[in-house]
């Protein structure tokens, strides 16, 4: 009987070592890891870099307040302005993905004074208060969860956005790419007709780039290929490599004022000294231009094995859909082909692996892939 409150629905396999792309289980068993535990993972597991940076970290000091001097908060802050293209952003940081959202959606209406917020079907922006209530799935959102503020437009629809988009609105938030949705990618114009009418309305425009951000889709935030500029970017999973923290960049036509935000452990040493590590690998090792290659290499190479309804993505953030269940395959994947891969919704494949995979471990996929899709084709 386990003493756990049980709400995740988990493989018998427990992974003990990591390495890169690699995980082990007890047994020594080894895994290829595709989907960086919800695309978590970003410079690879136990990169030495990022070891020796928290393990030196830990020995020194790992937790103060926020009322005392973090200057690795400021280090932070500076490389990810530079390597995001965003200098001018100012940072808050946080724990948590739905966090970021939560203090993005705040700030939009203290800046605005106005309550009504736009999201968008098939979205997931986190489980906290604000954020659930943004994300629409109704099985997840609690009555607590007050939502009579949230409107739902359809994804992708410009006209919908042109004319659902009013002076009431206090924040627009939607996904780069959406994640749990299934993959489904930000149209340039739809992108463009959202900036364009916060810009006309005075509301805010939040992109949630918490899974599409971070350099996995071969740029630092994905609604960069669409050529806007949001006035809050959330951000979370990769931006730690597995240690807990999250932030959102801020616009500089944002005022700060003391106690607008405010966190006991965002911005503790400990996650900025992961956050650090996670953009001089990066930086060092040109991860966003891996994701990129290795990210075309894939979409070619699952282009040729066919057989899916749909090849969605970008970078290494792919959905594959296929027109029947995909359960039975992602089980073939992990059990018999030893790689965790993950899904969307019942028909699609989720792939999320680190931006250090290489073309090798690609390959390997890519193989498994081939023989198993030509035998559900039989
Ligand atoms: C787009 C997006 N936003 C927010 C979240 C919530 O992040 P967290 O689980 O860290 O709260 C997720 C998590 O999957 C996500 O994919």
């Amino acid at each position: 009987m386990s003493h756990l409150f049980d709400v995740y629905p988990i493989y018998d396999i427990e992974p003990v070592k990591a390495e890169g792309s690699y995980l082990w289980d007890q047994h020594g068993t080894k895994y290829l890891d595709l989907y960086g535990g919800h695309a978590v993972i970003s410079v690879g597991h136990c990169h030495p870099y990022y070891v020796d940076k928290l393990t030196k970290q830990l020995n020194a000091i790992s937790f103060y307040s926020n009322s005392v001097k973090i200057s690795i908060q400021e280090e932070l802050a500076v490389k990810l302005g530079e390597l995001s293209g965003y200098p001018d952003y100012k940072l808050f940081l946080c724990n948590s993905g739905a966090e970021a959202n939560e203090n993005a959606l705040k700030l939009a209406s203290f800046h605005n004074g106005r309550t009504k917020v736009i999201s968008f079907t098939k979205s997931f922006h986190g489980r906290t208060a604000g954020a659930v209530a943004a994300t629409d799935n109704p099985s997840i959102v609690a009555p607590v969860n007050y939502k009579e503020h949230v409107t739902f437009l359809p994804f992708n629809d410009a006209v919908a956005a042109e004319e659902g988009i009013t002076d009431e609105v206090c924040a627009v938030i939607v996904e780069g790419i959406q994640g749990v949705g299934g993959i489904n990618v930000c149209t340039d114009e739809f992108l463009q007709t959202l900036r364009r009418k916060c810009d006309e309305t005075g509301a805010i425009l939040i992109l949630d780039s918490v899974q599409c951000g971070y350099g996995r889709t071969g740029k630092f935030f994905s609604h960069q290929f669409s050529g806007i500029t949001p006035d809050i970017m959330s951000m979370a999973k990769g931006m730690g490599n597995g240690f807990p923290i999250g932030g959102i960049l801020i616009s500089p036509k944002f005022k700060a004022s003391y106690g607008l935000l405010g966190t006991t452990f965002g911005g503790n040493h400990l996650a900025c000294a992961a956050g650090v590590a996670v953009l001089d690998i990066m930086k060092e090792e040109n991860l966003i231009a891996n994701a990129a290659e290795i990210g075309d290499y894939l979409f070619e190479g699952i282009k040729a094995i066919g057989g899916y309804k749909e090849l969605r993505g970008r970078g290494l953030m792919i959905g594959i859909e296929y027109d029947f269940p995909v359960k039975d395959l992602r089980n073939k994947l992990l059990f018999e082909h030893k790689m965790f891969t993950g899904v969307a919704g019942a028909n699609t494949i989720r792939l999320l692996p680190s931006l250090a995979l290489g073309k090798t471990e690609a390959d390997l996929f890519l193989e498994a892939l081939k023989k198993e899709v030509s035998v559900a084709a039989v």
